[in-house]
Order: structure tokens, then sequence, then C-alpha cells
């Protein structure tokens, strides 16, 4: 153990809750190991399937085949613990990209910009690999999200029975990333 006896590993949860403790480092990157991608599936399956009612009982579908799944993963005294965000992004046409089935854990949202670090992953990996665009079909209620981070609705369907908008990023501002990842930390209570 950590002469800090660990404390260090971990924030104060702020707003969400007093006492509530969060991990203060989140590796955002590839899914390299066979655990991380078995609970990358997992999460996408708490979300889409039991929170959103999205799909039954599995949401996989044949993008999986030849997608790139991204992980944002929890760590404690520096070794990763568990996987608390996903992304895919996989090429549909020869420098058309896509990315999908992005999702982060109820508990781990809006603490340490982990969608916003998973879709800049992304998006700066299809640059590298020579993206010319890079789309997603979001659902409404994240557009705003989406827009901050310039992307631009080219339209509005509907999918699922929800509305989405099949909206663009804007390449400009994703430089090619070819490192293997990010660290991402949460923003401490005042
Ligand atoms: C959409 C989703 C992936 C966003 O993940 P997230 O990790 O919460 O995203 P971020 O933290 O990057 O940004 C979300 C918001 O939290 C805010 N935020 C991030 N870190 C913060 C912090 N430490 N303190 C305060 N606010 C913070 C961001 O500014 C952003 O603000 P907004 O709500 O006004 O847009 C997540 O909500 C989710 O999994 N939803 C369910 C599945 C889903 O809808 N998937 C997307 C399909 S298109």
């Amino acid at each position: 153990m950590p002469a800090d006896g660990g404390l260090l590993d971990w924030v104060p949860a702020g707003d969400r809750g007093a006492g509530l403790f969060l991990p203060s480092e989140y590796l955002v990157k590839p899914a390299t190991e066979r655990w991380e991608r078995r609970e990358a599936m997992r999460l996408r399956r708490e979300v889409f399937c039991a929170e959103q009612g999205l799909f039954g009982r599995d949401d996989r579908d044949t993008a999986d085949r030849s997608a790139l799944l991204l992980v944002a993963v929890s760590c404690l005294s520096g070794m990763p613990e568990q996987v608390v965000g996903t992304v895919r992004l996989h090429e549909s046409a020869p420098g058309e990209w896509q990315g999908s089935r992005l999702a982060v854990h109820r508990d781990y949202r809006r603490v340490a910009w982990l969608g916003s670090e998973l879709i800049r992953l992304a998006v700066g990996t299809a640059h590298a690999r020579g993206a010319w665009r890079f789309t997603a079909q979001v659902q409404a209620q994240n557009v705003p999200l989406f827009r901050r981070l310039h992307w631009h609705t080219l339209e509005e369907i509907e999918l699922h029975g929800r509305p989405h908008h099949r909206m663009q990023a804007n390449l400009a501002h994703y430089p090619p990333c070819k490192a293997a990842g990010f660290v991402s930390m949460p923003r401490r209570a005042a």
C-alpha cells in the first residue's frame, strides 16, 4: 500500500454527494486488453439496453467486426481498475469514418470530461488514419455537447424511435492523433 494509504488516488466528488470520492486519474485509450473489451461491452449493454432501452439484450452489430474500440479506464495507485467509458469508430467508406456507442458509466458522467475526451481521441485517431469526414448519429439531448466540441448537424433523423442528429466533426479542431491515449483528471471540488 502507498505511504498515503491510497488516499491521494481519490478526489471528493463535490456536488455529486458529500463523502463520495472518485478516482483521480483516467486513461482514455484504445482497448488493448481482453478484460477492457469485455467490460466495454458490458458497459454498453448497461447503458444502451438496460438504461436507455434502445436494444434488447445486446447492442452489438456488424460494425463491431471492424471497429476500433476505445475505453476510459479509472486508475488507482497508477493501476487500471475499471472501464468507465467507451466509444467505437469505424471506416464505412474510404476516408469516411463514423463514431458510435459513446457511453460513460452513470457514476462517472460530468466528472472528468470522459465523454469529450473519448470523442477527441476517436476523431483524432481517425484523422491520423486518413479520415476526411467523421460523422455520428447523436441523440438529441447530447447535441449541445457535440456542438461545443465543434460538430454541426447534417440532418435530423429518427432512430430506434428517438430523435437524433446526424452530425459531422470539424476536423480542423481535431489534429491527427497517433498517441496511445490521454490521461484525464476530474475537476477537484473547491
Ligand atoms: C453523453 C455522455 C457520453 C457524456 O459523457 P460525460 O463524460 O458526462 O461527458 P463530459 O463530462 O465530457 O461532458 C458532459 C457535461 O459535463 C460537463 N462536465 C464535465 N466534467 C465536469 C466537471 N468536472 N465538473 C462539472 N461539469 C463537468 C461538461 O461541461 C458537459 O456539460 P453539458 O452537460 O452542459 O454538456 C454520457 O452522458 C452518457 O453516457 N450518456 C448515456 C449514453 C448516451 O447518451 N450516449 C451518447 C449517444 S449519442
